[in-house]
C-alpha cells in the first residue's frame, strides 16, 4: 500500500518506518528541511532501540523515503496518516493549527481518493473537523474518509509495542475506510477493534488518563507506607496479582513524566471540561504527581539539613530508560528546586545528557556514575537505567562525601544497601 506519513516526530517516524517493514510504500514528511536532510543520510533525530536499522534496511530496498514535499507525497498516496505535533496551549487544550494546515493541503491536491487517518493524539472530535476542513475544499467532490488510528507506543520499546501491541484500534464511518485498515494491519497479530471515529479518539485520551492514574494511585499509596512502616514494593505486588488490577503501571517513583502522560492528561482534562464535566479525579493524578517530586526534594533535605553549597549527584535525567527523551522529565523540576536552593549538581545519564545540557547548561555533567559520586554529599537516582542497578555500591560509598541514597526509582534493596553503610531512602518504603 502506499502511505504518506505526514509529521516525522516521534510517531510518525517510528510508525512510518515500522509500515515500510511491513512491506508498504511510505513516504515521511516534515516541514523541518533540516530534519529530513539529516534522515535521508541516515541520520536518525531520537534514540529509539533498532530504529536505525530498521530505517536503513528499508531505504536501501527503496520502500522508505523522507522529503519535505508534502503535497508530492499526498498526490502519491492513498492512505494519508496525519501525526503531526499536537503541543499544549498554556490552557492545555491541545493546539490543532498543524492538523488543520495537512487537512487543508491534502483537499487541495487531492485527485482521487483518499484515506487520511488521525495518528496524532487529538481531542474528540478532530476526525469530523479533518472532514470539515477537506470538504469545504474539496469543491470537485472528490471521494475520501476520515478515521482514526490512534498509537500505543511507548519510547524505548516502540518497535516492538507496533509489531506486537495487545490491541490496533480503528475508527471509521465506511466500509472502505475500515477494510483498507484492516487489510493494512493484517501482518500483525493483535485483535482489532473497529469502532466509530469519536469512541477511537476517546479510547486514547483514556487510555493514557487510566495508566496515569493507576501511577498516582500507587505513589500515593507509598506515602501511606512510609508512614504506616510498610513496604509499597509488596503492596503493589500483592495488589498487582489480581488479574483485575494487573501488575503494570504499579511502580512508585519520583512520578510520570515524558510527552505523552502529563499533556495528554491535562488535554482530556480541558476536553472533559468542554463537554460540561469537571474530571476532578484526573486533576488529583496531576497533584499527586507534582507532590511526588517534591517529596525527592524533601528527602533530600531530610537527610542533608541545609542544601545551600551542599553537593548532589543525580543518576538519571530521560523520563524514563531506554530513551534520550527528557520532556517533561521529572529529573528537570527536581534539579530547578535544588538549583534555587544553592545545591552544586554532577549529573550523569547514559542518553539524555546532551540534550540536558541545552535547557540546564550550568550543573555538571559527568563522565560515568562513579563521577557523579565523587565528593557529592548525597545521591539520588531519578530514572531506572539497567546500568544503575549493577553498580559497584563499596566504590560508590568510597566516593561519596556521606553515604546517603535516595533512591527514586527502587532500584536497591533497602536492607542489602543498609548493610553496606549507606542511609537509604527509597520510594513508599520503611
Ligand atoms: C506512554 C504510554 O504508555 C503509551 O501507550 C503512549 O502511546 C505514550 O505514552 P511513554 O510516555 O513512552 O508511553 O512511557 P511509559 O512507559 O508509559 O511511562 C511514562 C512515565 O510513567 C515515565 O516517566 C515512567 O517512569 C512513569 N511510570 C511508568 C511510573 O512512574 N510507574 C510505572 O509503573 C510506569
Amino acid at each position: 500500500m502506499k502511505i504518506a506519513m505526514i509529521g516525522t516526530g516521534y510517531v510518525g517516524l517510528v510508525t512510518g518506518t515500522c509500515f515500510s517493514e511491513l512491506g508498504n510504500d511510505v513516504i515521511c514528511v516534515d516541514n523541518d528541511i533540516e530534519k529530513i536532510k539529516k534522515l535521508n543520510k541516515e541520520i536518525i533525530p531520537i534514540y529509539e532501540p533498532g530504529l536505525e536499522e530498521m530505517v536503513k534496511k528499508n531505504r536501501n530496498e527503496k520502500r522508505l523515503s523522507f522529503t519535505s514535499e508534502i503535497e508530492d507525497a499526498v498526490k502519491e498516496s492513498e492512505i494519508i496518516f496525519i501525526a503531526v505535533g499536537t503541543p499544549p496551549k498554556e490552557n492545555g487544550e491541545a493546539d490543532l493549527s498543524s492538523v488543520e494546515k495537512v487537512s487543508a493541503v491534502v483537499a487541495d491536491v487531492m485527485t482521487d481518493y483518499k484515506l487520511v487517518v488521525g495518528k496524532s493524539t487529538v481531542p474528540v472530535n478532530t476526525g469530523k473537523w479533518i472532514k470539515k476542513t477537506i470538504n469545504i475544499r474539496n469543491a470537485r467532490g472528490i471521494d475520501f474518509d476520515v478515521a482514526s488510528n490512534p498509537e500505543f507506543l511507548r519510547e524505548g520499546s516502540a518497535i516492538n509495542d507496533f509489531l506486537f501491541p495487545d490491541r490496533i484500534v480503528i475508527g471509521v464511518e465506511s466500509e472502505r475506510a475500515k477494510n483498507i485498515l484492516c487489510e493494512l494491519y493484517k501482518p500483525v497479530d493483535a485483535p482489532i477493534l473497529v469502532t466509530d471515529i469519536e469512541s477511537a479518539e476517546i479510547i486514547k485520551h483514556a487510555s493514557n488518563s487510566f495508566l496515569a492514574t493507576k501511577i498516582s494511585f500507587i505513589n500515593a499509596i507509598s506515602i501511606i507506607c512510609e508512614r504506616a512502616g510498610a513496604d509499597v514494593e509488596m503492596v503493589a505486588k500483592g495488589m498487582g496479582l489480581d488479574k483485575r488490577i494487573g501488575k503494570d503501571f504499579l511502580k512508585a517513583g519520583a512520578g510520570f513524566g515524558g510527552f505523552c502522560f502529563p499533556k495528554d492528561l491535562s488535554a482530556f482534562i480541558r476536553i472533559a471540561e468542554n463537554l460540561g464535566y469537571d474530571f476532578r479525579l484526573l486533576k488529583e493524578v496531576e497533584r499527586i504527581n507534582d507532590e511526588q517530586k517534591k517529596l525527592i526534594v524533601k528527602k533530600i533535605k531530610e537527610n542533608l539539613w541545609n542544601l545551600n553549597g551542599k553537593s548532589v549527584g543525580i543518576l538519571g535525567l530521560s523520563f524514563k530508560p531506554d530513551t534520550d527523551d527528557i520532556r517533561y522529565a521529572p529529573s528537570i523540576d527536581i534539579i530547578g528546586e535544588l538549583l534555587q536552593e544553592g545545591v552544586k549538581i554532577k549529573a550523569y545519564d547514559p542518553k539524555a545528557m546532551e540534550r540536558m545540557k541545552v535547557i540546564i547548561p550550568g550543573i555538571t555533567y559527568c563522565k560515568d556514575p562513579y563521577e557523579v559520586c565523587e565528593d557529592s554529599d548525597a545521591l539520588v537516582v531519578l530514572t531506572e537505567w539497567d546500568e544503575f542497578k549493577n553498580l559497584k555500591v563499596k566504590k560508590i560509598k568510597k566516593l561519596l562525601r556521606t553515604p546517603i541514597l535516595i533512591d527514586g526509582r527502587n532500584i536497591f534493596d533497602p536492607k542489602s544497601i543498609e548493610d553496606e553503610g549507606f542511609i537509604y531512602s527509597g520510594v513508599g518504603r520503611k
